[in-house]
């Protein structure tokens, strides 16, 4: 027998709070394009390490106009992203903030977060189309601000980690790498982990790939301007396409589950590594149901997941749409279903999760 649920009676008090917080949320939506726009305009770098600067004295250091710089300042000052004193009608930055804001060197580095959230949102008319017919939207469709964004809110993380910690916890990676390893970094966008690996490693070879061709040639760019373009060799290729095998270390950081066919990737580096070789799969931080990541960071990656990365994987064929919250069992399922024998978690940070898969 059916039953027919009783409508629950409406609470005015919980409408009203629920209206509030939204409120406050309008405010933080419109905050990302303030964020992206301060650090484009050298806005936060100029108050950073100051003392109180008026609106004026801000936007002759910058050379901006005053009465946006003035509006600006106060939306900051309304979200606590600087301090406002109103007797002086001067705002200070933090050295929190300022960290957060201005040092790209910081794990805390905020700005990349913030362009890859508004490129995201910008794009996203696209996506309601997409919603409708089920079709997909490839990560080479989106706009710049996705792209860079992607590069500038990854490469902190990875700066803090990789080398310290992330490598390290693989048994036996860096003892290889220091005598010098061949390393495949597929997925590897604009190559900030491709770079950084060969920083670190000077006697081991690097080739990182991606699909997008626009990505490799920053990549590229990018190792120029390192000083390691000798050691590292970007190329335009989907995961499952890539040449060559006997490799000693594959990596993927954050784009496995942007794949549409993450199986057959997974297969394919099972071919492309030695016969001891190490395949190390970097993932958005998720457990493995969706209550375990109903929590701020699981709410910008289910958001980052329905805008970029199911789209993206829907795009390709196969279509898994693993999404950026797949969690640990269902990335060891992927895992295994590419010939893999043994899988296992060896880090995690507040952001990602750090796996080792051997053949
Ligand atoms: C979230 S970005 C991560 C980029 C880079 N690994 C990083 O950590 O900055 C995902 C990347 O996966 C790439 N990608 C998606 N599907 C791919 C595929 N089938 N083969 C190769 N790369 C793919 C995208 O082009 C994009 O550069």
């Amino acid at each position: 027998m059916t039953s027919i649920a009783e409508p629950r009676a409406l609470d005015g008090q919980k409408l009203e709070q629920f209206v509030y917080r939204a409120v406050d949320e309008i405010g933080a939506t419109l905050n990302a394009a303030l964020v992206v726009m301060g650090d484009r305009l050298g806005l936060y770098r100029a108050l950073a390490g100051e003392g109180p600067l008026s609106s004026g004295e801000l936007a002759a250091r910058t050379g901006t106009a005053e009465r946006y710089v003035r509006e600006w300042l106060n939306a900051q000052a309304a979200g606590g992203y600087v301090e406002y004193d109103p007797e002086g009608d001067r705002y200070t930055l933090p050295p929190e903030q300022a960290v957060a804001l201005t040092d790209e060197a910081s794990p805390a580095y905020l700005p990349g977060f913030f362009q890859i959230a508004l490129g995201s949102v910008v794009d996203s008319p696209r996506i309601t189309e997409a919603a409708r017919s089920g079709e997909g939207f490839g990560w080479h469709e989106h706009g710049h601000d996705v792209h860079e964004g992607c590069e500038r809110f990854f490469r902190p993380g990875y700066n803090a980690n990789l080398v310290g910690s992330w490598l390290p916890a693989l048994d036996g990676v860096v003892a290889k790498l220091e005598q010098g390893a061949r390393v495949a970094d597929v997925g590897c966008g604009h190559g900030a982990s491709t770079i950084l690996m060969a920083q670190a490693f000077p006697r081991s070879t690097f080739v990182g790939s991606d699909y997008h061709e626009g990505s490799i040639e920053t990549a590229r760019t990018r190792a120029e301007e390192a000083g390691v373009a000798d050691r590292v060799r970007f190329e335009t290729s989907p995961a499952g396409a890539h040449a060559g095998d006997g490799y000693d270390l594959v990596t993927m950081f954050d784009c496995l589950h942007d794949m549409g066919d993450p199986v057959g990737a997974a297969r394919h580096v099972r071919d492309m590594l030695a016969t001891d070789g190490t395949w190390m799969i970097v993932e958005p931080a998720a457990g493995d149901r969706v209550e375990d990541n109903l929590n701020p960071v699981g709410r910008a990656y289910y958001g980052f997941s329905t805008l970029l990365c199911t789209p993206a994987s829907l795009s390709q064929e196969v279509g898994l749409a693993l999404g950026a919250q797949a969690g640990e069992t269902r990335i060891g399922e992927v895992v295994e279903s590419g010939g893999f024998s043994r899988f296992r978690r060896v880090a995690e940070t507040p952001f990602n999760l750090v796996f080792e898969a051997r053949p």
